[in-house]
């Protein structure tokens, strides 16, 4: 259990590779506050299912779009914390809360492309902002990026822009933070299964054309993202700051044409 005695946050665990990251933290003997915006009993569920395996969750709402909704977040965790743990602080935050944003630069809308970028980008900055008070000296910070921050697709231009913000912000963070000890790295996965795709994974020619793309020759799982977030949070990534890390299965290493998938 490499993750005794520490407190995670994880932003949008109710769902997806959110949940799975809660509950591998978990395995590994971290207390986890399952945060969620709209589906509270997704939340609960998620957190009783934690408790059902031996470990330790509760479920906290705040949209993270929302500075003031941030806000209050962190005033009911201090309370939750004090009461379980005696005092506010935390260890682990893993900004995993995140939305597509479809539409091509023909077609994208002012209201979509600020959603995405609230969600995406503001979020995970602000929600650092009021952890960092927080956060325990040696913690760790794990920012959910995107394979298609680095290889954009032209369907969802200002979805891909967000994660590149994600991975620049990841930077300058670890440069700020290395003084206090906490390690800053992002986490990109490739295409995973999960409700964020799904619509796209009913079209068998898509799922196969990903896996054409991907080194590995299939579509991820939530638990195989979920185990490179556990390492980045272990003491094993004690000197891992800065990086950019992805569980991709190699998603855009194949070049059509060349696949041997
Ligand atoms: N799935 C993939 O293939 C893939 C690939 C690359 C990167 N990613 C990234 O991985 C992260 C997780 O994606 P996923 O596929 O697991 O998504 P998902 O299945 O759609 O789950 C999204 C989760 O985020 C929560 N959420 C959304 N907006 C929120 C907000 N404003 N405040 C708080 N929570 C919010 C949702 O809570 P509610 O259910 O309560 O709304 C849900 O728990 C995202 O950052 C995504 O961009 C995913």
């Amino acid at each position: 259990m490499e993750l005794k005695g520490k407190v995670a946050v994880v932003t949008g665990a109710s769902r997806g590779i959110g949940r799975a990251i809660a509950r591998r933290l978990a395995r590994e003997g971290a207390l986890v506050c399952v945060n969620y915006r709209n589906d509270g009993e997704a939340a609960n569920s998620a957190a009783a299912e934690i408790a059902a395996a031996g470990g330790e969750a509760f479920a906290l709402q705040a949209d993270v779009s929302s500075v003031a909704e941030i806000e209050r977040f962190f005033e009911s965790l201090d309370a939750v914390l004090t009461r379980r743990r005696g005092d506010r602080a935390f260890d682990i935050l893993v900004n995993n809360a995140g939305i597509s944003g479809h539409g091509t630069i023909a077609t994208a809308t002012e209201e979509t492309f600020d959603r995405v970028f609230a969600t995406n980008v503001k979020g995970p900055f602000f929600t650092t902002q009021h952890a960092l008070p927080r956060l325990r000296d040696g913690g760790r910070i794990i920012n959910v990026s995107s394979n298609l921050s680095r290889r954009p697709l032209p369907h969802a231009p200002a979805y891909c822009m967000t994660k590149a913000a994600i991975n620049n912000f990841t930077e300058s963070l670890a440069a700020d933070l290395g003084r206090r000890g906490i390690t800053v790295n992002t986490l990109s996965p490739g295409l995973t299964a999960t409700d964020m795709n799904a619509r796209l994974r009913e079209d068998p020619r898509m799922t196969q054309l990903f896996s054409s793309l991907t080194a590995l020759g299939r579509v991820g799982t939530v638990d195989e993202v979920a185990e490179a977030a556990v390492l980045l949070a272990s003491p094993r990534a004690s000197w891992v700051t800065g990086q950019y890390f992805e569980a991709s299965g190699g998603l855009g290493l194949v070049l059509p044409g060349f696949g041997v998938n």
